[in-house]
């Protein structure tokens, strides 16, 4: 589907600048695709693009630990 009608840039063409090229900005998106912002209608929406891409490649571990046993109350003293 076309996110950006004046460049066609398509939802494909957002996540490959974002995973391939490292844009993280709707600026960079343009960059990367080799165009520029026309009438800037779909800046938003680039904007929401580009935020759920950087969301889905956060690393499982930059994602709290779950407490675990650390949380465990400890046993009685003897
Ligand atoms: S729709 Fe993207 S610049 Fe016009």
């Amino acid at each position: 589907m076309y996110v950006c009608i004046c460049n066609a840039l398509t939802h494909a063409d957002v996540a490959h600048a974002t995973t391939v090229h490292g844009a993280s900005r709707p600026g960079e998106v343009f960059h990367a695709c080799k165009c520029r912002a026309k009438c800037g209608t779909c800046v938003s929406v680039l904007r929401e693009l580009v935020q759920q891409a950087l969301d889905a490649t956060v690393t499982p571990s930059a994602t709290p630990e779950p407490a675990g046993d650390a949380a465990a109350p400890l046993p009685a003293a003897a």
